[in-house]
């Protein structure tokens, strides 16, 4: 298929989609089927690339994998896992953070990892220097190739304590999904506790483990001797739910989202309300749409759960951009997640960057020289432009911008979108958007 699409913007967009399972949940409940004894069932599992690449990597390691029509149904046998091949492993290399977190499951079940270089969004450093202190602090041994690193435990896994110097989601996964079968009891502080993770806890509760969520970031996980399979519906993508709100506000649009759940979105929903826009919750979804009259600008923090998600950052600030007067975002997870409204301002948006922490507390890329904070001048109408996709969030707030501009827009690079955004051509039929692929 053309990676390209050409998309006729200045139209409302309005109809009714579905939002499938959390894809940062999903891969990682993929992951954790590494350490089961029996077969496991993962539902609600929505048909993104990320899935297709944490399939690929979990079935060079052994892991059977099947896929049906019910429910989005993946069904995953680990009974065979096995060491793959380094070269195999490597051809992965550059297309997904995920396979670090194979490193504790994998040495639980074979005593040897490997971990090619990790890819994933360029919306910063990304480091994964927190994984392998944890990892080593379980008693792993790790050494440095050049194809990548390879990790034993000489001694096996223990239980230890914990103290993370960030609230990292993917550091949180790795300590659970080491921990639950180390030996003893290990306890994490300043744990993420973003509601992927505790569904990733509810996976491994299901399969056996024995983990507590206590007050102020604390997580205890008691180890156990063996795992059995699970049977689990992943919770629905609140980040994709966030990204047609906002593509349905800048537009003056209307769009039901099946699957969106207020409780995860309680964040995104209070931002919405005070820009302008409305939504009404019931069983079944959220419908979000444009208020009418004029739209506020407002200060926004992106931070750790329960703040404001760093990814609904990126659609929101194209939203912003209709705002009245000045509207302020410090982005505080990631240090370069701005790029992105360079192009913005080709079509039209005046967004200032800024090295300082503007606008709310002081955080720790403050003093680190990363233009880490906008300032967004509105209402700019946007015009029609050629823009690339520069990263997955970004690339989905290209999309709304040029759905929201005047004129034709060619968005190049929309292959990286369906790593996030299931069948996100079909949503765009289903909300009367004026495009062709191409
Ligand atoms: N960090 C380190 N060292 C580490 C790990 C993280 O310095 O070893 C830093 C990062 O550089 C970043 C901050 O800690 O500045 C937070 O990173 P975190 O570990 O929380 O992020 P992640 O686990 O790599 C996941 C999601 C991201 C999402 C973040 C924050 C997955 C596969 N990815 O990344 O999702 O933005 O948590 O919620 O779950 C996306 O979906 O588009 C996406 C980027």
């Amino acid at each position: 298929m053309a990676d390209i699409l050409t998309v006729n913007g200045g139209s409302p967009l309005v109809g009714d989609l579905e939002v499938r399972g959390a894809k940062n949940l999903v891969s990682k409940a993929m992951v954790a089927a590494l350490l089961a004894e029996g077969p496991c069932r993962l539902r609600n599992v929505p048909e993104i690339s990320d899935v297709k690449i944490v399939s690929g990597l979990l079935e060079l390691h052994g892991v059977k994998i099947d896929s049906t029509d019910r429910d989005g149904e993946l069904l995953l046998d680990p009974t065979n896992v096995e060491q793959a091949h380094v070269a195999d492993i490597d051809a992965h290399a550059g297309s997904s953070r995920v396979p670090v977190l194979l490193c504790g499951p994998l040495l639980h079940r074979l005593g040897e990892a490997f971990i090619p270089d990790l890819g994933g969004c360029r919306i910063g450093e990304r480091p994964i220097n927190y994984h392998l202190d944890v990892l080593r602090q379980f008693g792993a041994d790790v050494q440095k190739r050049p194809e990548g690193l390879r990790l034993t435990a000489p001694d096996g896994l223990k239980g230890t304590r914990i103290q993370l110097p960030y609230p990292s989601v993917g550091a949180t996964e790795q300590v659970l999904l080491t921990a639950v079968r180390a030996q003893g009891v290990t306890e994490l502080r300043n744990a993420a506790v973003e509601p992927e993770i505790l569904d990733l806890i509810a996976v491994l509760q299901k399969m056996g483990a024995i983990i507590s969520v206590e007050t102020d970031r604390v997580i205890k996980i008691e180890g156990v001797d063996r795992l059995g399979g699970y049977d689990h519906r992943a919770i629905p993508d609140r980040i994709e739910a966030g990204s047609w709100a906002c593509a349905a506000l800048a537009t003056r649009g209307d769009v039901y989202v099946r699957g969106a759940q207020q409780l995860a979105m309680m964040p995104f929903l209070n931002v919405f309300r005070k820009i302008g826009g409305d939504f009404d919750v019931d069983d079944e979804g959220i419908r979000f749409w444009h208020a009418g009259g004029t739209l506020n600008s407002l200060v926004l923090e992106t931070d750790v759960h329960p703040g404001f998600m760093t990814d609904w950052q990126q659609p929101l600030v194209v939203a912003l951009t209709q705002t009245t007067g000045l509207s302020i975002v410090h982005e505080t997870v990631y240090e370069n997640r701005l790029g992105f409204t360079e192009a913005l301002g080709e079509m039209g948006a005046v967004v200032q960057l800024y090295r300082e922490c503007l606008g709310g507390s002081p955080c720790r890329f403050g003093r680190a020289n990363f233009r880490h904070s906008a300032v967004i001048s509105g209402p700019t109408p946007l015009r029609g432009a050629e823009i690339t996709v520069p990263d997955l969030r970004g690339g989905f707030s290209y999309l709304i911008a040029a759905l929201a501009a005047e004129g034709q827009s060619k968005v190049h690079g929309i292959e990286l979108i369906y790593r996030g955004y299931e069948r996100f051509s079909e949503k765009l039929d289903a909300l009367g958007a004026d495009y062709q692929v191409g």
